[in-house]
């Protein structure tokens, strides 16, 4: 592989919300903090390198989130990637507060997720947010609540376009009464489909479909795994196998994988370049059934 190469490009492109044209092969920062999602990484030169790395390869499009860290995979991105390169779209969350390692609980209340987005603004140095995703509805809140507010710092130009998160099809419809929703962000890949209601709602109505865990925490990368013969025998690593299913199940998927190393990030956007033909595609979506 040339050091240069933007293998990227070779995924195609999706359009999000009418006006931002993504490659369709993204980089979740998830992995990057420390364990539990929380506190400094554990090589923080390898996540810089990582996120360079990323770009340099063509990936345009970085999901993130306030929750990662907290706080930690924003600042990482400022400061490996700041001033940002054209065209670099980074899509964040808010609505979900940590309470340590591996705790998570959704707080919708409109004036914690104004803080959230103003932090996101400063932490990752941006006058807007290209992408805001709510991480997750609040129950305890009214959904109109949520994204109304979310809608209102659209209105006041600090984010442009609005995303939901693990959410069903329902809930889809009926956030979209009070804003424009552009794009869902569900767990999905070649082992868990549940969600493939979710993924048609968002191929009808042109909403782009952003799998988290797509390569099932690694699951479907690993030695060994349910990938792994295949994957030799078309001399693909299984995590490139993997993304290549994703990308072809659908031209709204737009998968993010997540790694804190600079190998496995070139092993993953090389999946850019894997064309799967039906009959591959076919007998993945068995082997892992
Ligand atoms: N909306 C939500 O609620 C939500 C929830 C979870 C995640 N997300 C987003 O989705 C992104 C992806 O999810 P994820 O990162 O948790 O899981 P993932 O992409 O399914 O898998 C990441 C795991 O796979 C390993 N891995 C990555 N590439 C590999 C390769 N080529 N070979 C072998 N192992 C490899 C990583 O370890 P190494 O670090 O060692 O490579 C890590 O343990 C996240 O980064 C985040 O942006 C969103």
């Amino acid at each position: 592989m040339e050091m240069s190469e933007a293998v990227a490009v070779a995924s195609g492109e999706f359009t999000i919300g009418g006006d931002l044209t993504v490659r369709r092969l993204g980089y979740g920062t998830m992995q990057l903090p420390g364990e539990g999602v929380w506190g400094e990484p554990r090589d923080p030169d390898e996540a810089v390198r990582v996120l360079r790395r990323a770009v340099e390869l063509g990936v345009n499009f970085i999901d993130t989130a306030d929750a990662y860290g907290p706080f930690v995979a924003d600042l990482l991105l400022k400061k490996a990637l700041h001033p940002y390169p054209e065209g670099l779209v980074i899509a964040t969350k808010a609505g979900f507060a940590r309470t340590g390692p591996g705790g998570w609980v959704p707080i919708g209340r409109p004036e914690y997720l104004r803080q959230q987005v103003e932090l996101s603004l400063r932490h990752l140095g941006l006058e807007r947010i290209d992408l805001l995703q709510l991480h997750r509805i609040d129950p305890k809140v009214p959904l109109a609540d949520q994204v109304g507010e979310l809608a209102t710092l659209q209105q006041e130009g600090k984010i442009r376009h609005l995303g939901l998160s693990q959410v069903s099809v329902a809930q889809l419809e009926e956030a979209t009464k009070t804003a424009p929703i552009v794009s869902v962000q569900n767990l999905y890949n070649l082992s868990q489909r549940d969600d493939e209601p979710v993924l048609e709602y968002a191929e009808q109505n042109g909403l782009g479909f952003i799998p988290w865990f797509p390569l099932a925490t690694g699951g479907l990368a690993k030695a060994g795994g349910p990938l792994d013969a295949i994957a030799r025998e078309h001399d693909a690593s299984p995590s490139q196998l993997a993304l290549a299913w994703l990308l072809k199940r659908s031209p709204v998927m737009l998968p993010i994988p997540g790694t804190s190393s600079v190998a496995h990030v070139e092993d993953n956007v090389n999946a850019a370049k894997i064309n799967l033909t039906d009959d591959e595609f076919a007998r993945l979506t068995e082997a892992v059934d």
